[in-house]
């Protein structure tokens, strides 16, 4: 489940309020990829840059972009001195590149998510603005389609090496990387709610529709939070006292939310 939205819309408030009520029903994750943390502020509980437990099933992270975006450039670059050592300055220039690539964030959340996912059964990410947002699902698709691109490069390349009597493990790990990002694309296609949150302001609304339309062929739904007298057919979080702290949170009406989730067919209202 994937939240987000304008500035100030209640992103974080709805993010820990379904992850601690999903937590009764599952192991859950919650994940912060805002880089303005605020788990730890609306829990009141303190939540880091490593995955801990928070809670009776609930585990939390407030993920440090640096940080992930340095680790997985190490990743790669271990991966692919092993290929090919005697190339290792070449690989060292390249991985600052990646470093600082323009999806260099949505490439590492993506790689994290998909070794992390199977572990949990409900995701909750806190999103950061739109823009990311939309760059992180937009990234899966074109990620998707570069593997399928190199497998079929490096396919070629096996033959001969096979043919040399030589086993090339270059394709058995683009494969693996493939499949990785493939179980991904579906888990965000079949397996996500999005929340597109707004509030009832003109301005949060129409940065709702924005990402709405763009993630056309996602389950997106637009919710109006803090909700008390607008006319509004789909999801809404009505306005809340103090909604902060386990306590309050767990009092949080976010009955469409999790009437959506079992619509959906995720079932478990038990
Ligand atoms: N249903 C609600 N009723 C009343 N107040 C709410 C509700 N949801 C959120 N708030 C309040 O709205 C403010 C913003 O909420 P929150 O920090 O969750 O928004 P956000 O979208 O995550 O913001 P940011 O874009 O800064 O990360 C907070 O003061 C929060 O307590
Ligand atoms: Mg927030």
């Amino acid at each position: 489940m994937f939240f987000g939205g304008k500035g100030g819309v209640g992103k974080s408030t709805l993010s820990c309020a379904t992850a601690l009520k999903l937590s009764q029903w599952g192991r859950t994750l919650l994940v912060s990829v805002d880089p303005a943390h605020s788990l730890t502020g609306i829990l009141g509980i303190e939540v880091g840059q490593g995955v801990k437990a928070v809670g009776e099933s609930l585990f939390a992270v407030e993920l440090s972009a640096e940080g992930l975006v340095e680790k997985y450039a190490e990743k790669v670059l271990r991966v692919l001195e092993g290929l090919i050592p005697s190339s290792r300055q070449g690989f060292k220039e390249y991985s600052k590149y990646l470093k600082s690539s323009p999806t260099a964030l949505e490439t590492a959340v993506l790689d994290w998510l998909a070794d992390l996912c199977k572990d949990y059964v409900y995701l909750v990410v806190d999103s950061a603005p739109t823009g990311q947002m939309l760059r992180l699902f937009q990234t899966a698709h074109m990620v998707g389609g570069w593997l399928e691109f190199l497998t079929k490069l490096v396919k070629e390349r096996e033959r001969v090496e096979r043919f040399m009597g030589r086993k090339d493990s270059l394709l058995s790990l683009l494969e693996e990387k493939k499949r990785k990002i493939q179980t991904l694309s579906w888990i965000f296609r079949e397996k996500t709610l999005i929340f597109a949150v707004a509030n009832e302001e003109e301005l949060s609304l129409e940065e709702a529709r924005i990402l709405e339309k763009k993630l056309e062929g996602f389950n997106v739904y637009t919710l109006i939070n803090r909700w008390s007298a607008m006319e509004w057919k789909g999801p809404k979080v009505p306005l809340a006292n103090k909604p902060y702290g386990v306590e309050n949170l767990l009092q949080l009406d976010i009955g469409d939310i999790l009437k959506l989730l079992v619509d959906e067919g995720e079932k478990p209202l038990s």
